[in-house]
């Protein structure tokens, strides 16, 4: 399938790091270091104490915004919960969903998924929607399955067109945090399913659509990973955390999609 349409995208995921002071000298180095000529926004997920400090230090770049997760409802008595207005009041534009350590750790229902997606759409923010097996589902054969399942409940009750609007990011369970990834082929096996999937919901769309695939990204392999067809970009923790890094994954990875930069 033609890459010709799709412009990368690559996302740091910074997960519980960097309080609103080391979030805004990371940001301003890598505003300093970004290429100038760059296809498409390079996304930060930062905290959400930190989104304040972020959205300043990144005024006027090519560098915008995640909360890494949110609720669905609009307002109400859910304490501790943030909702999608006020990320938007903010200047947020994007917002992981569903990311596995939600799921893991915090008990995130596909059900749940599904509301954050809607929500998140429906308040104009692009949800990057994580799905992603874990080793024990992929060493007995369900990876597929996983995938499947993840993808139609997620995305259930939302017409073709969300397809539009939203990315998806491949994220073995077994790769995030680990240092093992998921070889090039074995990714782009994921992703060519996952596009098939959205296929089933609209063709058209379905090519545009941007998958990214997010388990032990570094800079010395993000360019095997992003030449594959099906490879749209990264969701990056652990390399996205200092900005040497990142700029490096940046650059190698959009070269290998035959952006010089
Ligand atoms: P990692 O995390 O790059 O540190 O494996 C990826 C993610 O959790 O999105």
């Amino acid at each position: 399938m033609t890459t010709a349409t799709r412009i990368p995208l690559i996302a740091g995921n910074w997960k519980m790091y960097k309080t609103p002071r080391e979030a805004r000298q990371v940001l301003e180095q890598l505003t300093a270091g970004l290429p100038k000529n760059l296809p498409g926004p390079v996304v930060v997920a930062a905290p959400f104490v930190a989104l304040p400090a972020a959205l300043a230090a990144t005024e006027g770049s090519p560098l915008e915004l995640a909360a890494q997760n949110m609720f669905w409802a609009d307002e109400g008595a859910y304490t501790g919960e943030i909702a999608p207005g006020m990320l938007t009041d903010l200047g947020v534009k994007w917002v992981l969903v569903g990311h596995s350590e939600r799921r893991q750790l915090f008990k995130e229902t596909d059900q749940d998924v599904n509301h954050k997606v809607k929500a998140a759409l429906a308040h104009g923010l692009k949800p990057i929607l994580c799905l992603g097996e874990t080793l024990d589902e992929r060493e007995s054969g369900r990876t597929f399955e996983v995938l499947g399942r993840q993808f139609e409940l997620g995305l259930e009750g939302l017409p073709p067109e969300a397809l539009a609007n939203l990315v998806l990011a491949y994220e073995p369970v077994w790769a995030i945090g680990t240092g093992r990834t998921a070889t090039p082929a074995q990714a782009q096996e994921a992703h060519a399913f996952l596009r098939g999937e959205a296929a089933k919901m609209e063709n058209t769309l379905a090519k545009s659509l941007q998958i990214v695939y997010g388990g032990s990204v570094k800079p010395d392999n993000a360019a095997a990973l992003m030449g594959e067809p099906d490879l749209d970009g990264a969701l990056v923790g652990g390399a996205s955390l200092a900005a040497d890094s990142f700029l490096s994954l940046i650059k190698a990875g959009l070269t290998a999609k035959g952006f010089g930069v």
